[in-house]
């Protein structure tokens, strides 16, 4: 994660809290109606979801064994598995950590967006940000899933997307 800490919303965070700001609105301004079901896999806290939910009217839902979201956040405090993928329309991972692989696996049944943050793709070798994005997307090529790379307005270099569409 970003080495930048700070607070958002009287809240504090590790790594630059704008990022759940930024991804929110890039959700809202990529998928905007055409979505309504968001997972909010590995979570955390829950601000994104409640980004999500008061800001853009989504239905999102933190899934994180943690179980420690924000009080009004919808959780499910369990790890996030790929056969809850389908009854999402969004399934997002936003640094999800040891989640990163079956966030990645979603976008065979779903649109995804994932922010990698540590290397929990590939236990054997060590890769750094752009390395794991290159990993990921060769995933997709893979499978044939239609992506994006992006890179979002917040503090690096954990601000690396990748958007997955399905039709
Ligand atoms: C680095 S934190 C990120 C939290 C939040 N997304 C953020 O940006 O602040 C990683 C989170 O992944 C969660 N996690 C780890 N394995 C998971 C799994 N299999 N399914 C769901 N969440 C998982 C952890 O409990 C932890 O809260």
């Amino acid at each position: 994660m970003s080495t930048k800490s700070g607070t958002y919303k009287g809240h504090r965070f590790h790594g630059d809290p704008i990022r759940f700001e930024v991804v929110a609105n890039f959700i809202f301004e990529t998928w905007k109606r055409d979505i309504k079901y968001i997972a909010d896999v590995a979570g955390g806290r829950g601000m994104l979801s409640r980004l999500l939910n008061k800001k853009f009217n989504y239905e999102s839902t933190v899934i994180d064994p943690r179980g420690y979201s924000l009080v009004g956040v919808s959780n499910i405090k369990e790890e996030y598995h790929l056969e809850d993928a389908s009854y999402y329309d969004l399934v997002v991972g936003l640094h999800p950590d040891q989640a990163t692989r079956v966030v990645a696996e979603s976008a065979l049944v779903t649109n995804t967006l994932l922010i990698p943050c540590c290397n929990f793709w590939n236990k054997t070798t060590p890769l750094n940000t752009n390395e794991l994005i290159n990993e990921i997307s060769k995933y997709y090529d893979d499978n044939n899933v239609k992506y994006e790379k992006i890179t979002l307005n917040f503090s690096g270099p954990k601000n690396i997307a990748l958007a997955t569409f399905r039709n």
